[in-house]
């Protein structure tokens, strides 16, 4: 899809999707009414006794909800003492946060009479998900991913792959997660009748940010609940990372209107935003333009060409953010800030080593943010986390980091 710096007229669908001045609908023609019955199906099936208890049935016996909530005592001692408590969407089948949207993606593909899904995925996760619902539900699967992630979450391509999903390399541009959307969306303008593309994250043109926040939104609603069951009061903080921000914004919707509660977004920093090696999009240089059908914050050259994005998280490497964490962000109500790729890593190993879980490194990025804001509140504070997701596709890329393999054994 083309990148711009600056919706004009033409393109802009104003009152559609918006989040403020961001989100909107930027697509070719042959789209537009694809979204339509989409944005009219996931409407109705708002309202529907069916639908509502297909996907909650699914989430009781299939995905394994409600997650439980973890306090992780040894962990806080490194968060200045405040109280630390996990939202363990790690725990969730196939891994991590992705399967709350896709299950409810794959319901309405088959809901509008389609045969075939097609995503993108960076860290693999949302690959995973989508194979797994399209295997449930007898759907054709097609995942584009960058060369790049494909390397360095190989165990996530087998596991598409004896899913029955065809995984398609991508060898354009960076190779990485912006080139496999750009893929996702060629296939589909060219296969739209019969084929639904489940976008794994809450950017993309509405009505997919709406969408895929509130299928997301489970994980706020069940937190919430949780924690004032627990403990009788609500966090101070919560910090989930950010990638295109699907785990974030669905921790943090449900606290929107407590304001007493800080929401705090956890970018990557990868190498250092002096480095130009990063993936932070509202610590670094981004400014507002367009990119995947959104109006939103992506990282860009003066000339408006999207500048390549790096983490050592392939799921944070994404040089654009949702539609709505970009109106969350200027209106003041979410804080954003950046996590490197060594501090991520640090803290990784710092909940393995304290409390015997292993988290996704795009997770570890949250963790990290705990012990920033921990040890700013102190030990009367408490800190919730989003644990997006576990770290079993990560084991690799996190042993060569800390050096455990010998020669031979790599
Ligand atoms: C475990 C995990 N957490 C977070 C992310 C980032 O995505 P998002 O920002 O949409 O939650 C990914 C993406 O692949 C992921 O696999």
């Amino acid at each position: 899809m083309t990148d711009t710096t600056v919706p004009t007229d033409a393109n802009v669908q104003t009152g559609l999707g918006r989040f403020g001045e961001f989100g909107g609908r930027y697509v070719p023609e042959a789209l537009v009414a694809a979204l339509e019955e989409l944005d009219e199906q996931r409407l109705k099936a708002n309202h529907d006794p069916g639908f509502i208890g297909e996907l909650a049935e699914l989430h009781r016996s299939y995905t394994g909800r409600p997650s439980i909530i973890t306090e992780v005592p040894r962990f806080a001692e490194h968060c200045g003492g405040a109280r630390v408590v996990l939202k363990r969407e790690d725990l969730n089948h196939t891994g991590s946060h992705k399967i709350n949207n896709v299950l409810g993606q794959a319901l309405l593909t088959k809901r509008m009479g389609k045969t075939r899904v097609i995503a993108e995925t960076g860290a693999g996760q949302h690959g995973v998900a989508t194979a797994t619902a399209a295997a449930l539900l007898g759907l054709d699967c097609v995942i584009y991913m960058g060369r790049v992630d494909t390397e360095r979450q190989a165990l996530n391509v087998a596991r598409m792959r004896l899913l029955g999903a065809q995984v398609v390399p991508v060898d354009h541009g960076s190779r990485t997660l912006k080139d496999a959307v750009n893929e996702a969306f060629r296939d589909w303008v060219a296969n739209v009748e019969h084929s639904h593309y489940v976008l794994g994250t809450v950017t993309g043109p509405y009505p997919f940010p709406e969408m895929v926040r509130d299928f997301h939104r489970i994980i706020g609603v069940e937190a919430r609940q949780q924690v004032l069951d627990a403990y009788g009061r609500l966090p101070d903080a919560i910090c989930a990372c950010v990638g295109g921000g699907s785990n974030a914004m669905g921790i943090f919707h449900r606290f929107i209107d407590d304001s007493g509660v800080r929401l705090i977004g956890l970018e990557a920093a990868g190498e250092g935003l002096e480095s130009g090696r990063h993936a932070a999009r509202f610590s670094g240089q981004a400014i507002p333009g367009v990119l995947h059908g959104a109006f939103t914050y992506v990282l860009q050259d003066e000339d408006g060409q999207t500048v390549e994005s790096h983490s050592v998280s392939a799921g944070l490497d994404y040089p654009s953010v949702g539609p709505e964490h970009s109106f969350l962000r200027d209106s003041g109500r979410a804080e954003y800030d950046s996590i490197t790729d060594d501090e991520a890593m640090e803290a990784f190993r710092l909940l393995a080593r304290t409390e015997g879980i292993l988290p996704a490194i795009e997770s570890a990025h949250a963790l990290a943010g705990a012990m920033k804001v921990g040890r700013d509140l102190g030990p009367e504070g408490f800190v919730l986390v989003s644990l997006s997701g576990r770290g079993d596709k990560d084991v690799d890329s996190a042993a060569r980091w800390f050096g455990l393999l010998d020669e031979g054994e790599v």
